[in-house]
């Protein structure tokens, strides 16, 4: 078992570049399959949701060649099954994405029951609703799915509520349909554009990706024969912002989108912290305690959820009295009972958590409990007095690449160890 042991105590300072999305990854990988030819995708996260969904991609056929760290090149025609790995479908949630490309490419599926960070309930009605409107037919039980369609047409798809991995789903089972398919109420995060842009580059033509109505006029045949390069992670960046509040630090963030960080920017120097923003990059420090603050998380461009946890790192020692409301899970305030062990004062009760903001943290041993709360954890980590040891790796390695060596070049004082 591994475990990551941090001296804590330090002002982050330096610089640190931002890899590829892996919320726009675990969809851009799935995506491949609608094409009938090779592609090749640049400033691809090196995690291990990235890795798994290579190892399905290959036992559906597809072949795939690492081109670099970051890059590989994936030949998709020759699809040789339709049933996907149960046990590694299983190990995340994007792995719902095969369902709307082997549906659109193949005409049928089977997956396991998506996994993924245990965030409380985590239906999929409305990307069923979408696949059967499209003509699909769609079965659930025991812990699979199996979908299956002679053809889909093109419709008019509401959704009752905002969901990104809906909109994306429905999105890539109407690329190659009869017809054009309009979505109503879509989720408008900058990982569905970049899907949107990735698909469009490969020969698809879908307008509208961004807003709440996104119209897909299916084409005969995707042909790929083209590169294409993810979009900087919004929540990488928004990660190291909160990082360098938490801590009192200073730190230049290259190679984001400050357009995608716009309701964090706007949180950060509401609390006193400042903010340069230069376009391509973003430059965050403070100085003093920040001040307390009331959050909700909302879908995009409202705060991110998946930045809930560490902003809460950050509102644990500000002045004063501070509440966030979760309004997108149920259960993602699991991380609230660590920082208590870290001498934090945070009461959660359903989907509020009210801060009495202490001086400091005190480091302690602490268990990671989704991806999220273990980037929260390591900051937590990173500014607490004393030795911090942080357990179940496995969820901070799903979504963030060589994390303490990132941290480590920023003044952390942060080792991986083999217990
Ligand atoms: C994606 C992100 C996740 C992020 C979340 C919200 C990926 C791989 N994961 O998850 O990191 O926290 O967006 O920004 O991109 N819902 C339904 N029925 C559905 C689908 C969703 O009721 O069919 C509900 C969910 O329970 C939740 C809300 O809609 O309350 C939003 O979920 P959704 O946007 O779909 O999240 P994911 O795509 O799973």
């Amino acid at each position: 078992m591994e475990k990551l042991v941090i001296k804590g105590g330090t002002k982050l300072k330096g610089e640190v570049t931002i890899n590829g999305a892996k919320n726009a990854a675990v969809a851009i990988l799935p995506a491949t399959l609608l094409i009938n030819g090779e592609c090749t995708i640049e400033n691809l996260p090196n995690i291990s949701d990235v890795q798994i969904s290579c190892e399905i991609l290959s036992a559906l056929g597809a072949k795939i060649e690492w081109i670099g760290k970051n890059s590989i090149k994936i030949d998709t025609r020759n699809i040789t099954t339709t049933n996907a790995p149960l046990d590694l479908t299983s190990k995340f949630r994007a792995s719902y994405y095969l369902i709307g490309s082997m549906l659109s490419r193949k005409g049928e599926i089977q997956v396991g029951m998506p996994g993924g960070c245990n965030l409380g309930a985590r239906p999929i009605d409305q990307h069923i609703k979408g696949f059967e409107l499209l003509g699909a037919t769609v079965d659930v039980s025991q812990g699979k799915i199996t979908a299956s369609a002679d053809k889909l047409v093109g419709t008019s798809i509401y959704m009752d509520i905002v969901s990104v991995g809906a909109t994306i789903n429905v999105m890539l089972a109407s690329v190659l349909a009869e017809g054009t398919t309009v979505i109503d109420n879509a989720a408008k995060e900058p990982h569905i554009v970049d899907v949107a842009n990735f698909l469009n580059t490969m020969g698809a033509d879908i307008r509208g990706a961004g807003t709440d109505m996104i119209k897909i006029n299916g084409v005969k045949e995707l042909k790929g024969n083209a590169t294409y390069s993810i979009v900087p992670d919004q929540i990488e960046a928004g990660t190291f912002m909160l990082a360098a509040v938490a801590s009192r630090g200073d730190i230049l963030i290259k190679n984001c989108i400050t357009k995608h960080l716009e309701s964090i920017t706007a949180k950060i120097l509401e609390i006193g912290g400042n903010v340069e923003d230069h376009g391509d990059s973003i430059r965050v420090w403070c100085n003093e305690r920040p001040n307390k603050a009331s959050i909700k998380t909302l879908p995009y461009p409202g705060f991110p959820t998946d930045l809930q946890p560490q902003m809460g790192v950050v509102l644990s020692t500000a002045n004063g009295n501070s509440r966030i409301v979760e309004s997108i899970w149920d259960s993602r305030f699991q991380y609230t009972e660590e920082l208590n062990k870290m001498g934090a004062n945070i009461m959660a009760q359903g989907k509020t958590a009210f801060f009495e903001g202490v001086d400091h943290l005190v480091g302690a041993p602490v268990y990671s409990s989704d991806l999220r709360a273990g980037a929260a954890l390591i900051i937590a980590g990173i500014i607490a007095e004393g030795t911090t040891e942080i357990y179940n790796l496995q969820h901070i390695d799903r979504g963030y690449e060589n994390i303490e060596e990132r941290f480590r070049k920023l003044g952390a004082n942060i080792e991986r160890v083999k217990e």
